[in-house]
């Protein structure tokens, strides 16, 4: 079947794309020497996460333990649960899916945490690998070490996990999510590159203490070529640079033609000169937005069009519409991807106009 014959609105997956995407970052991480460990929450398929550690990524990243769950029983042996794991609840389930013989590594930013965690693993009698979330100017989780109080707290941190008995240090990591909307590129650069040298810097401060920091692992898509180049960074964790988006095109960290994903809709009606509606609004796109945005979605295409304004069913677009007649599909680019994603069940695969696969979106919705 063409795809111009689903049902809208569908999210499609452009397989050649997707495939350029993997052999580019791929490619990359192999020529700088640094593990590849790309986040499963931009596309929560497993059939794409085994894509990815086939083109040579070393294991995935996971949000949340549901996922990681979901990823595991599709196959997947190695995942970084990059979160802390925190409530009596996930830590019986981390045990549970510790216990098969796969490799499962989590976050720790406090003592609090880790002195949870280290109770449940020495109960269950396991070993279980940690990384010390750093905070490198995101501002959400993780210690900063911007002062002398908190970088001793990450070496207190380390001290604890090393003389635990059931913690193992693994390293440290980052996620520098806050330069992915900066829309210039040179600020970026400066900025990943102060990211990657600052990673590096904890690393050997947590070595001089006398403790092995083996990881010291980044990951943004807008700057995947910038903060891995760092000397000393050893893992890189993007993730949506298996599709990109309208986000990522926004602040030049990607072209249109890099775009994997888009969202098969309908013109529904058109009530005025100037307005024409689409069948997909909140509930299709999500509704994230860059501060620099101006809309909810590009058209694929067409890059004069957007989608001015969403409700929850209905996409409006705003402008010179002529040619947008009732009943047109149009394909639209989400401006985040993760999120676009997740409000889907199912996903099509499409390789030159083709259906080629139907996935389910498996670990969308995994809120726990
Ligand atoms: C901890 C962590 N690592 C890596 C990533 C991947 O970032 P990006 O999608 O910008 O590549 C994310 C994204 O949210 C993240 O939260």
């Amino acid at each position: 079947m063409l795809y111009e014959q689903l049902d809208t609105p569908c999210l499609l997956i452009n397989l050649d794309i997707v495939e350029k995407n993997l052999r580019r970052v791929a490619d990359f991480a192999l020529e700088q020497g640094v593990a590849l460990r790309p986040h499963a929450k931009t596309h929560k398929i497993p059939a794409l996460a085994r894509m990815q550690i086939e083109s040579g990524a070393v294991g995935i990243c996971s949000a949340k333990l549901s996922e990681a769950e979901v990823m595991l029983n599709g196959g997947i042996k190695d995942i970084f649960i990059a979160n802390q794991i925190i409530g009596s609840k996930k830590l019986s389930k981390l045990i549970e899916l510790s216990r098969r013989p796969v490799r499962l590594s989590s976050a720790v930013d406090s003592l609090a945490g880790a002195a949870a965690l280290n109770h449940a693993m020495q109960q269950a009698e396991l070993w279980h690998d940690v990384l010390i979330e750093i905070d490198t100017g995101l501002n959400r989780c993780g210690l900063a070490d911007e002062t002398d109080r908190r970088c001793d707290e990450i070496l207190k941190l380390a001290a604890f996990i090393i003389s635990s008995n059931g913690l193992r240090l693994k390293g440290i990591y980052t996620h520098e999510g806050h330069i992915n909307s900066m829309i210039d590129r040179n600020r970026a650069e400066e900025n990943a590159l102060r990211v990657g040298q600052k990673m590096v810097q904890i690393a050997e401060s947590i070595r001089a203490a006398g403790f092995d920091c083996p990881t010291v692992s980044v990951g943004a898509t807008s700057v995947y070529r910038v903060t891995p180049t760092v000397p000393g960074v050893t893992e890189m964790r993007p993730g949506t640079y298996i599709f990109n988006d309208a986000g990522m095109v926004a602040v030049g960290a990607a072209d249109w033609n890099d775009c994997a994903v888009s969202i098969l809709c309908s013109v529904i009606s058109r009530p005025a000169a100037n307005r024409a509606v689409i069948d997909a609004g909140s509930k299709t796109f999500s509704s994230d937005k860059y501060p620099f945005q101006t809309s909810f979605g590009a058209f694929k295409y067409r890059p004069e069009l957007s989608v001015t304004w969403l409700n929850e069913e209905h996409g409006v677009i705003i402008g010179d519409v002529s040619c947008l007649k009732i009943g047109d599909k149009v394909e639209i680019l989400p401006n985040h991807v993760c999120s676009a994603v997740n409000m889907h069940d199912q996903a099509v695969a499409v390789r030159k106009g083709h259906i080629e696969a139907v996935w389910e979106i498996e670990a969308r919705g995994k809120l726990t």
